[in-house]
């Protein structure tokens, strides 16, 4: 089958850096992937066309790239899954993160993510014969963190890391928890303080859901980081305006069976930090003077009575 290609391409040596979009046309099996189609390229077309890739198995993780806007591995990506009439393919190297050459992005970014988080076992005691032996269950339990290949795809499509380039992001979450729940570990309360607290922490995650739709591998890095933040919580981490926020909204859902959008932009904010509450006054104003601020006295649902009924019997099934 025929398919069309349009790469964007990049030569950091062109004065300064010059990007511009180039089109092909190959010829592929239908069994072909994405990978096979571009490596068709470099071989026969355009031998200039800079791309990475090893194992070509979906193990090794470096084939990493956008196609049609999202994060893929392109040796698992089959060219008809995506083209079935031959519709042409747009292709991009990995966003947030840095550009070598045309496909080729260095993982520095990623591994100064990895990085932040200590991703290494910090044991209480090293046994002095033998192994530190622990539970079948317990290692089955670090499975889904463990399959990470360290493609970078969910980091490319994260969209706090698009506009907050201090975010730790989500593999590197991902591997936090790993180790949070490693029973081996000695460090799971000072980890999930660091996690909590710092600036770019597991509370500026959005939950747009991006990371668990890219990542090949199953890994689910969002669902991983709201563990965290439950983790962070039982643990007596209540200091955050994420933890404010996820209380609030809790509380007024319970009371008045809708959320009162007044008392949990308050609440987030604190109600004694002035300086953050002044932040929101020009929200408000804007709000107002377009008819859309909430009423300051929340109205209750119809059904808030089912509402209350439904926490009653989820808070009781979890006693
Ligand atoms: Fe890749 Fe998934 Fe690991 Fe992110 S969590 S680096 S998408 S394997
Ligand atoms: Fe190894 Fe694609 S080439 S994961």
């Amino acid at each position: 089958m025929q398919v069309g290609l349009k790469v964007k391409r990049f030569d950091p040596t062109d004065s300064g850096g010059k990007t511009w979009w180039q089109e092909y046309e190959v010829d592929v099996h239908p069994d072909s992937t994405v990978l096979d189609a571009l490596i068709q390229v470099r071989e026969h077309v355009d031998g200039t066309l800079a791309m990475r890739c090893a194992c070509r198995a979906s193990i090794c993780g470096s084939c990493g790239m956008k196609v049609n806007g999202n994060a893929k591995l392109v040796c698992k990506t089959r060219v008809v899954s995506l083209s079935p009439n031959g519709e042409q393919l747009i292709i991009e190297p990995m966003g947030n993160h840095h550009v070598v050459r045309d496909l080729v992005i260095t993982l520095d970014t990623f591994f100064d993510q990895i990085n932040r988080v200590e991703p290494y076992l910090q044991p209480s005691f090293v046994p002095e014969h033998g192994e530190y032996v622990v539970s079948n269950e317990s290692m089955e339990n670090l499975l889904k963190s463990m399959n990470c290949i360290m493609c970078g795809c969910c980091v490319s499509d994260c969209t706090v890391l698009e506009v907050d380039s201090n975010f730790i992001g989500p593999a590197a979450f991902a591997k936090a928890w790993r180790f949070t729940e490693d029973p081996r570990d000695s460090k799971r309360d000072e980890r999930l303080k660091a996690l909590n607290d710092e600036d770019g922490g597991i509370w500026d995650c959005t939950r747009c859901l991006k990371c668990v739709e890219v990542c090949p591998k199953g890994v689910d890095p969002m669902d991983l980081i709201m563990e965290l933040r439950e983790s962070a919580i039982e643990a007596g981490n209540t200091n955050t305006h994420g933890y404010h926020h996820t209380e609030s909204f809790y509380k007024s859902v319970k009371k008045n069976g809708r959320l009162d959008e007044t008392r949990l932009a308050i609440d987030s904010a604190g109600w004694t930090n002035i300086p953050r509450l002044l932040d929101l006054a020009p929200i408000g104003l804007a709000a107002m003077r377009r008819g859309k601020l909430p009423p300051l006295i929340p109205h209750k649902s119809e059904d808030h009575k089912k509402v209350r009924e439904l926490y009653d019997s989820v808070e009781g099934e979890s006693k």
